[in-house]
């Protein structure tokens, strides 16, 4: 591994550059208005697979946004480490609040800013250095197999289709995946689990039209009105979800998994401070790590209707809109949960209301097995570099495709990610410290080179 180390160290100004570029290309999943620039990205990720070396490098067209695969696969005794990245990123509004634009990125402050540069553009290029590195070198120490994929902050509904039809293309010992992020980096940690999501959209509809608020007001069901009542019901006074059967599968973690959990080190004055808020919030009797990694959640996401311009128009509306996400721990299902969802809000609405509940699809929830080869691998690897052994963390984030991976492919998904929390993913002024680019790269061929011991 030497010779890939000297390597990654000359390679760190081209490697930052390669980023820039592909920062440049604002490959937006979930905006047909930025369908050629989500190609032109896959074409670029195609291109860059070439020039680092891998082969059979490839554009696979979905009903959606292109897969990009490439392979670096030379001897079948040795074991298969799949990537799996995303060069798709999310809207980058509201646009005024950058401090510079989203796809023209700039380092400031020893981190890279722009939209995708933790999530996942700048994780996934990780991979692409470190293979670079290693090729060169000649010191690749297992097969490789790389798949970008361009929908997943969509949901990833092509792709399960695409991992069906090339079960052997895909077929691997262990799947790692850079899409999460760490502690902090005084304290290195292993992504341990990821949670499900069920995802929900609600339009109410009151009168046949728009009334004036004072003629009809009171006197008829608003529908924005009672929305907010049904959702406000959906939580009792200790912050839990009052869905019928909604936590009859969780699987509760034991007293002894949580007392180990509570060692990894949380600061809640500075959580408090980084966000501007007075209290932590949420289900009574777990703490805010727990809460974000081990309990199921539900969170408005949007809610709409009525008047929203300038000034004051006196309105009762006839629509109320709103979308709702829960995440789901094990062994809550996608499905199940939605089910419940729709029942309960269909049965709660008063007869004054017509309520129509479409369910969106959404993803399993994942928990890593710390016995496995790969989660040993990550955590030596991680040692190797960072000079401490890594914590495990569950995380409230999801990854779709994670669960579907392990169920199809068989093999593990490790979730070895190298951003931080306050990377301000999906947020404004996303960015990436240049500490945690370099050392992903530094740390992923050790990663191989266990893993293949
Ligand atoms: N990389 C994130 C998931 C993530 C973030 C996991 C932080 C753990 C910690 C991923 O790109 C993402 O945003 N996923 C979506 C899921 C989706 C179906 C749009 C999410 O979690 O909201
Ligand atoms: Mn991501
Ligand atoms: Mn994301």
């Amino acid at each position: 591994m030497e010779q890939t180390q000297n390597n990654i160290q000359e390679g760190k100004e081209q490697f930052l550059k390669d980023l820039i570029e592909l920062l440049r290309i604002p490959s937006v999943s979930a905006d047909t208005y930025h369908n050629d620039d989500t190609r032109s990205c896959a074409e670029w990720v195609k291109s860059s697979m070439q020039s680092i070396g891998l082969q059979n490098t490839k554009i696979h067209e979905t009903a959606g946004h292109p897969i990009v695969f490439g392979e670096y696969v030379f001897n079948p005794k040795l074991p298969t480490v799949l990537i799996y990245g995303h060069y798709d990123v999310q809207p980058p509004d509201p646009l005024e609040l950058w401090t510079s634009p989203p796809f023209e990125p700039v380092v400031k402050n020893e981190k890279i800013y722009a939209r995708g540069a933790a999530d996942d553009k700048g994780q996934f290029y990780m991979y692409f250095a470190a293979i670079k590195s290693m090729i060169k070198a000649n010191e690749v120490p297992c097969n490789i197999k790389v798949l970008i994929e361009g929908e997943e902050e969509v949901g990833s509904d092509n792709l399960e289709e695409f991992v069906l039809k090339n079960k052997d293309l895909l077929s691997n010992d262990v799947i790692l995946i850079s899409d999460t992020h760490m502690i902090s980096n005084e304290h290195p940690s292993i992504t341990a689990g990821l949670k499900g999501l069920a995802y929900m959209e609600i339009e109410l509809t009151g009168p046949n039209r728009d009334l004036h608020s004072g003629t009809f007001g009171g006197s008829v069901g608003n529908p924005i009105n009672i929305l907010c009542k049904m959702i406000a019901s959906l939580t009792n006074e200790k912050n839990q979800i009052t869905i019928p059967g909604f936590y009859d599968n969780v699987l509760e973690v034991s007293p002894e998994d949580r007392f180990d959990m509570a060692r990894a080190p949380f600061d809640a004055k500075a959580f408090k401070n980084e966000l501007d808020i007075q209290e932590e919030h949420g289900e009574s009797g777990y703490s805010t790590p727990e809460r974000q990694g081990i309990r199921p959640t539900l969170d408005v996401n949007g809610i709409w209707g009525g008047y929203t311009g300038e000034g004051a128009k006196t309105v009762l509306p006839s629509k109320a809109y709103a979308k709702i996400s829960m995440r789901l721990v094990p062994n809550q299902t996608s499905s199940e949960i939605s089910q419940l969802f729709k029942q309960h809000f269909e049965k709660i609405a008063p007869k004054s209301v017509k309520t129509n509940v479409t369910v969106h699809h959404g993803g399993e929830p994942a928990v890593t097995d710390l016995t496995s080869k790969g989660y040993k691998a990550a955590s030596r690897a991680m040692e190797t570099t960072f000079g401490k052994t890594p914590i495990p963390v569950r995380q409230g984030g999801s990854i779709p495709i994670v669960s579907f991976f392990e169920n199809t492919l068989n093999s593990n998904c490790i979730l070895m990610g190298f951003g931080l929390n306050s990377d301000a993913i999906h947020s404004p002024n996303e960015h990436f410290g240049l500490f945690n680019f370099y050392k992903g790269i530094e740390t992923i061929p050790y990663f191989f080179k266990y893993f293949s011991e």
